[in-house]
């Protein structure tokens, strides 16, 4: 299986220049069967407002981003995960969606607001889908989230081979450091597709990483540059959750022992 990301600049309010962008772009990686582009794609991250970030936002039925990566999906036979400003009646979702060459498949709200985005979105009330895509079952975290061990888990628990993560990162190399650590505590593939550039006081951090079940940084791209990039993975190792002989990474949890992580 070949996945890859697009590691770009939204350009913030102008769903046009960033699709152009990806035009640019994809054709390198258009022999991709996955491709995660990053966190908010459709209008950009750091609203100046609320008024901002609704006018900015589109639902997935009137979605003009959706329809495009749509168009894509069934142009080069891929699926695509990607970021988006969701509108949902009056409130808005910082969302991540999966199309494929048939349309749009479903989506993911992030659960875990970073900053001021919790001055614009309602926090994810979608829960942890997971998606089988044919060569693999995929879900979606976004961003922030990957601070949380327990979504990576919940995710893996219900079969997840690979995690798509679109993201706008700007602690510089923490999540990049983190992630390969996720990828082998769950033994899954994960793609962290981050973005480049700067909106006002926020320089976003690049260095979108694809890394292994067995915490290997399998591809991972500049911290500054705009590009497209893919590789070759064997999702059998996703499969295989033995560690040894006799340990399974899930198998051998202890549940019982872990009561508090789920008292609120
Ligand atoms: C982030 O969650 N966009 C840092």
């Amino acid at each position: 299986m070949k996945v890859g990301f697009i590691q770009l600049a939204p350009v913030l309010g102008d769903t046009q220049s960033t699709i152009r962008k990806i035009d640019e772009l994809l054709p390198g990686v258009s022999d991709a069967d996955l491709i995660v582009l990053p966190e908010l794609c459709n209008s950009g991250y750091n609203f100046v407002s609320k008024d901002q970030a609704w006018e900015t936002s589109e639902s997935i039925e009137d979605s003009q981003f959706v329809r495009y990566i749509e168009s894509l999906c069934s142009k080069y036979q891929m699926h695509i995960v990607s970021g988006l400003n969701e509108r949902d009646g009056d409130k808005l979702y910082n969302t991540s969606f999966l199309a494929g060459p048939n349309s749009y498949i479903g989506k993911y709200r992030k659960i875990h607001l970073f900053v001021n985005e919790k001055d614009y979105f309602e926090p994810g009330d979608a829960g942890l889908p997971v998606f089988d895509i044919g060569h693999c079952k995929i879900g979606m975290l976004i961003c922030f989230d990957w601070l949380f061990p327990e979504v990576w888990r919940v995710l893996a628990l219900k079969g997840a081979d690979l995690i798509c993560h679109p993201s706008n990162l700007v602690i510089p190399g923490l999540c990049q450091r983190a992630v390969p650590t996720h990828a082998v505590c769950n033994r899954v593939f994960v793609i962290t597709a981050n973005r480049t550039g700067t909106e006002s006081n926020l320089t976003f951090t690049g260095l979108s990483t694809i890394a292994s079940p067995k915490a290997e940084v399998i591809l991972q791209a500049s911290a500054t540059q705009e590009e497209a990039r893919l590789v070759e993975i064997d999702i059998s190792l996703a499969r295989d959750k033995m560690i040894t002989r006799r340990n399974h990474a899930l198998d051998d949890r202890r549940p019982e022992e872990y009561s508090l992580i789920t008292e609120t």
